[in-house]
């Protein structure tokens, strides 16, 4: 039975969903609704979830901080779990030395935006105040976020109230102009970033996600991009800002992608898997360098106005403690090495399909781009939007998806078996091919 919902729901075209599957429980891998129906989480719940649901050290962790203090605030306060984790998260982040809480993605991302104007403020730098970015990314919903993860289709009627930035173009292996290569466009990018620096020199800071774009469509960065970005960054002094909020902890293969990818920032952002997807909560880390500049007499207002009403929640600190535990105890990076090779199983089975223009895959996430015509590259467009038909069909397998236009993203819990693993990509080939009729 489905529930008429009172709940304004997100990203939603409200009149096409008259009402929604109700989730009542959850286990392992599985979200179970009140008809009993069992769905593989093929999104682990919006790409947050690590080790499936009600992982029962998690749940105890939060069950037993409970009981002591559920929230007390970070302002004149502090608690020992969001102590513990800030240590924890220094130790894992090279050149990080300071931990800033928040409960969300979008908050850690103003948050860093913030941090960087800042910085050359307090170091007398009055003129850098200019942002650049990456084409494509996607750092959040709000008015700071949306102005440098500018995803025209969201965002356009902001446009009047969202602050400039600079935005260099990015590479998309499958969608490359014609008269280059892959390498050749991707020299292109790198050699437009190096000329906007060298001529203007009130560039603040780079701001980019850390190793992927995940909400602009699974465009995987190809090795060697990042660093080139971040040397010239180092070059030219300029700050790099990364967003590994749903990139980092293990998504795409490692723990932290700065480091596979040779890119120590000045801030970085984590969000999402932070506490196992749990409960909510953010961070965004900075340099030594960077906290030093907020030093100084109160009434020199250095210090980072900033702060919201659950910042360091002690009960998501105690789960993100004990999720980064799980990470040692089970060795969860090895593992995923091990689960990812069931997706490369998968490509050829994809990539057959009718509908399927590309497949694109790191780590545990995989991105299949539906198209009209496999050489034209023309995407789908149905009237219906292909989420609501995709996760139509994807429950009729027993599948929980949810698309991102015209991309259908395979999202899973981190600790997923290579069983179950291989179980929601065939029931993706199945559901591919049942929603082939709607969606043309
Ligand atoms: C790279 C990236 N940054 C920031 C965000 C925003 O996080 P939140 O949804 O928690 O605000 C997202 C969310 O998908 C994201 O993918």
């Amino acid at each position: 039975m489905k529930l008429k919902s009172s709940v304004w729901h997100p990203n939603t075209q409200m009149r096409e969903w008259e009402s929604f599957t109700e989730i009542v429980k959850a286990k392992g891998m599985w979200l179970i609704d009140s008809d009993g129906n069992h769905l593989l989480d093929g999104v682990a719940s919006m790409w947050c979830n690590v080790w499936g649901h009600s992982k029962p050290e998690l749940v105890n962790a939060i069950k037993n901080q409970s009981k002591k203090i559920q929230h007390s605030s970070m302002f004149n306060l502090t608690n020992q779990p969001a102590e513990k984790l800030a240590s924890n998260l220094i130790k894992i982040s090279p050149g990080m030395h300071k931990v800033f809480y928040s409960d969300n993605g979008s908050s850690a991302m103003e948050i860093a935006l913030k941090m960087a104007l800042q910085y050359w403020k307090n170091n007398g730098e009055k003129k850098k105040t200019k942002i650049m970015t990456l084409e494509n990314g996607y750092h959040g919903d709000t008015f700071g976020t949306m102005a440098v993860g500018y995803v025209p289709e969201f965002f356009s009627k902001f446009k009047k109230q969202l602050f400039p930035t600079i935005q260099i173009p990015v590479p998309k292996k499958y969608r490359i102009p014609k008269e280059m290569s892959y390498k050749e466009y991707q020299n292109f990018c790198i050699s437009k970033i190096e000329k906007e620096f060298s001529k203007d020199d009130k560039i603040a800071m780079f701001v980019m996600e850390s190793g992927a774009q995940v909400a602009g469509g699974v465009n995987i960065f190809h090795k060697g991009f990042q660093m080139e970005i971040s040397k010239l960054c180092k070059k030219h002094g300029v700050l790099l800002v990364l967003d590994e909020i749903a990139t980092g902890f293990g998504r795409l293969g490692s723990m932290l992608q700065y480091t596979e990818q040779k890119s120590i920032p000045d801030i970085v952002a984590y969000g999402k898997m932070l506490t196992g997807g749990y409960l909510t909560m953010a961070a965004t880390l900075a340099s030594k360098k960077v906290y030093d500049s907020f030093l100084g007499e109160f009434n020199e207002w250095k210090h980072l106005f900033h702060g919201h009403t659950f910042t360091g929640n002690p009960l998501a600190a105690v789960v993100a403690n004990e999720n980064l535990k799980l990470y040692q105890k089970y060795n969860l990076i090895k593992k995923i090495h091990n689960t990812s090779k069931i997706f490369e199983e998968y490509y050829e089975k994809l990539t057959e399909l009718d509908l399927v223009g590309d497949v694109r895959h790191k780590g545990m996430l995989m991105g299949i781009e539906l198209v009209k015509n496999k050489k034209s590259k023309i995407p789908i467009h149905p009237k219906k939007s292909i989420n609501k038909i995709f996760f139509e069909e994807g429950k009729k397998h027993g599948i929980y998806l949810r698309t991102l236009g015209n991309i259908v993203m395979i999202v899973p819990p981190l600790a997923i078996s290579e069983k179950e693993l291989d179980m929601l990509l065939n029931r993706t080939v199945d559901t591919i091919k049942s929603a082939q009729n709607q969606v043309l």
